[in-house]
């Protein structure tokens, strides 16, 4: 059986009212317009930004809690209890995170921006209590998870490395007034290294495990491959961190070679799944995803340089720049290109009856706008940073802003479909 029959099998039942989702995706294309708004402002500081706080934090914690955080919560919402099989039983949960999140996100950002200790203590503090209710609400369904179980272990190795990540944040922002922190730089790059490569990248190493095959209509892979990419990762996170809190560099290339192995059981996974593809043309929403795979080679060579000491100028944001806006934001909105038309149109089916046209529910010209415009901000923002010229990143920040306003269209008409319903002639 097809990988999209096992995982689609009786979904119709185990979807959550499409508020749920579609808020956190509608959200979280408006903070992915404010962080290119934010770089805009705080382009001359981009290619020097070593951590701290100020605009260029904000604009990170826009992308990554804001929109990368937001969209994660909203997808895994609804495909965990599908991948599980086991519905979510109550569905007040999803709307209190999302209730806690907005208003979390949005303090948090603008304390950093602002060097306001106390509007980040707050934001933090709804911010983590909004997550801890998206962890306890995933994980009791990952309890009772059956069906794939590989794809369940990621989401826990999601959950833990978010849970030590949000405290790590949080230990930042209290250490700031305390000033208690001996090793601030060294928790700075452990919290940035769970976050994005353990929380966000175990939730895209996972759940590309049955998204891409339901996508491409290909057939399911054995489960083995995918045991090893997640040994692997959580090895690799494990060590780097241990290497950084414990000061102890030599250990960093331990992690880099496991790392180097989890993705490379990822992306033979990702090349079988396209060669047994069914479905011949894939459209613009695999140029971006096969892109976002070329840029997680890419930040992996720029980590790797960059401890063997090759001078790279501003490697430290460069290479936060390809990992957060380079792979993960460009394979997010690959995902969301198909994602959101696909939950439309099961929604729409359930009031029909008949599944609608994809074509109906999306919008074709928003979507290549975003596209073209992300392409060359991601492009010129970092050549930008290498030849550390404020003006490219001042104009890649400004086809950022374009792009995104482009994406949140698509979104917004996507949701409004949603919201009306079925055509009826
Ligand atoms: C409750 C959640 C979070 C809080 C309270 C938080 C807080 C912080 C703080 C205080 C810093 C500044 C460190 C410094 O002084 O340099 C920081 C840096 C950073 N955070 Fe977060 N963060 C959170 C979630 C996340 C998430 C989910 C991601 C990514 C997916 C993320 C990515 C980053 C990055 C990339 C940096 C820059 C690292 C550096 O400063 O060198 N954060 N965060």
């Amino acid at each position: 059986m097809s990988m999209a029959g096992r995982f689609l099998g009786g979904a119709q039942d185990r979807l959550l009212p499409a508020a749920i989702p579609f808020r956190f995706f509608v959200t979280a294309a408006v903070f992915h317009l404010l962080a290119w708004m934010v770089l805009l402002l705080a382009a001359d500081e981009v290619a020097g930004f070593r951590g701290g706080t100020g605009p260029v934090l904000a604009a990170i914690h826009l992308l990554t809690l804001g929109t990368l955080a937001m969209t994660a919560i909203g997808a895994s919402l609804q495909l965990f209890p599908v991948v599980t099989r086991r519905a979510l039983t109550r569905n007040w949960p999803g709307h209190f995170s999302y209730a806690l999140m907005l208003p979390g996100v949005a303090l948090l950002s603008w304390g950093m921006a602002l060097h306001q200790t106390t509007a980040m203590q707050l934001g933090a503090g709804l911010t983590c209590c909004g997550l801890l209710v998206f962890v306890a609400l995933t994980a009791n369904n990952l309890r009772r998870a059956s069906s794939i179980p590989v794809v369940a272990a990621h989401g826990w190795l999601a959950l833990a490395t978010l849970f030590v990540a949000a405290l790590l944040g949080v230990l930042m922002i209290w250490g700031i007034e305390l000033n208690i922190l001996s090793n601030r730089s060294g928790l700075a790059i452990t919290h940035l290294t769970l976050a994005s490569y353990g929380f966000m990248g175990s939730l895209v190493l996972g759940l590309s495990l049955v998204l891409i095959p339901m996508f491409v209509l290909s057939r399911s892979l054995p489960p083995n491959p995918g045991w090893a990419q997640l040994g692997l990762t959580a090895l690799a996170l494990l060590v780097f961190s241990i290497s950084f809190v414990s000061e102890f560099p030599g250990l960093i290339w331990l992690a880099l070679i496991a790392g180097f192995g989890g993705t490379g059981f990822y992306l033979w996974q990702m090349a079988k799944i396209l060669r047994s593809s069914m479905r011949k043309r894939l459209g613009l929403p695999f140029v971006l995803i096969r892109a976002s795979w070329g840029f997680l080679i890419l930040t992996l060579l720029l980590v790797t340089a960059y401890l063997a000491g090759l001078a790279i100028p501003n490697a430290v944001s460069l290479i936060g720049f390809v990992l957060l806006a380079g792979w993960l934001l460009t394979f997010l909105c690959g995902v969301l290109h198909r994602i959101m038309p696909f939950l439309a149109s099961m929604h729409a089916a359930g009031k029909s009856g008949l599944p609608p046209l994809l074509s109906d529910l999306t919008a074709e010209g928003p979507l290549m706008l975003h596209a073209v415009c992300h392409f060359s901000a991601v492009t010129l923002c970092g050549i930008g940073i290498v030849a550390d010229q404020s003006l490219l990143i001042r104009i890649g920040s400004a086809l950022g802003v374009v792009g995104a306003a482009g994406f949140a269209t698509f979104a917004i008409i996507v949701a409004l479909k949603v919201r009306q319903g079925p055509r009826t002639s």
